[in-house]
């Protein structure tokens, strides 16, 4: 049988055309992809959330351009069907138009087939130079977390008409820059929904309410591998309780002599144990 067509940036446009809902999901491992893959996501960001989630950063701003090429790498390896956007770290295309699009191709030659860069019209020639060479990029604006430090924390974005307004220009520079789709982080919800009404590309949502194209959830936060998730997400799973039983389980039977059980080990042939302690007992003489 011959492998699924795989998702194209071309195809996320159709969706929102066709208002059918764009579903992602986080994921920074190759079993984590293949996970989220056979489970029917239409994307998979290898989000530089994975500073907290997977390598025990405090902020997003911690994790290099090596690391994230080390996480898209094991994701592209699953060979998702899925669309594999490589999120690009803080300070990989702030400085200049060069650099964002010397690391934007080391991302696609990881394997990504589109990258993700958080900020609005300040960095809109960066996504025009990265189109222009063929990276398909996708937007991120409202809460953007790189700049947590001169936003005053992770706060809900465009409570206020002034700043509600300025979002929304943030996103059109990013479709007139060329993104194929643009992510809107932690705005209110009516916010979302006019940028979502107003553009041709697709929104993509996260804790910015229900009337976008899509919506993107990080991974640990709906499986329970998150100590404190925030409260736009939903726990699907206990998957933390269900590995620490089976670890502690793991644990006991090792103490108490039941693992490796009957079955799980190889023996030697009768007549090479019988020449082996014969060996035995010469080297012991
Ligand atoms: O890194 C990430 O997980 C993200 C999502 C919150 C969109 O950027």
């Amino acid at each position: 049988m011959s492998a699924p067509r795989r998702v194209t940036p071309r195809d996320f446009v159709k969706k929102k055309q066709r208002g059918e809902r764009i579903v992602m999901i986080t994921a920074y491992s190759y079993p984590q992809a293949r996970i989220v893959d056979a489970a029917g996501v239409d994307g998979i960001l290898v989000g530089d959330s994975v500073a907290m989630v997977e390598l025990g950063l405090p902020a997003t701003i911690y994790v290099s351009m090596k690391e994230m090429l080390h996480h898209v790498r094991a994701v592209a390896r699953a060979r998702p069907r899925a669309l594999v956007v490589g999120d690009m770290p803080f300070m990989s295309y702030e400085r200049s138009r060069s650099e964002a699009l010397r690391n934007a191709a080391a991302f696609i030659r990881a394997g990504a087939d589109a990258v993700k860069l958080e900020g609005g019209a300040e960095v809109a020639d960066r996504v025009e130079a990265l189109v222009k060479a063929g990276i398909p990029v996708m937007g991120h604006v409202g809460l953007t977390p790189q700049r947590f430090l001169t936003i005053g924390g992770y706060r809900l974005m465009g409570k206020k008409a002034e700043q509600a307004a300025k979002l929304l220009e943030d996103a059109k520079a990013r479709e007139d820059a060329g993104a194929f789709a643009v992510v809107i982080e932690n705005t209110v919800a009516e916010v979302a929904a006019e940028i979502t009404k107003r553009l041709r590309i697709p929104t993509i949502c996260i804790g910015s309410g229900p009337w976008c194209d899509g919506q993107i959830i990080v991974l640990h936060d709906i499986v329970g591998l998150t100590e404190e998730p925030p409260y736009f997400t939903r726990r699907y799973a206990d998957v933390a309780s269900v590995m620490r039983r089976a670890v502690e389980s793991y644990v006991e039977d090792v103490r108490s002599g039941r693992f490796p059980g009957e079955g799980m080990y190889r023996r030697m042939k009768p007549e090479e144990l019988e020449a082996f302690r014969k060996l035995l007992r010469e080297l012991d003489r």
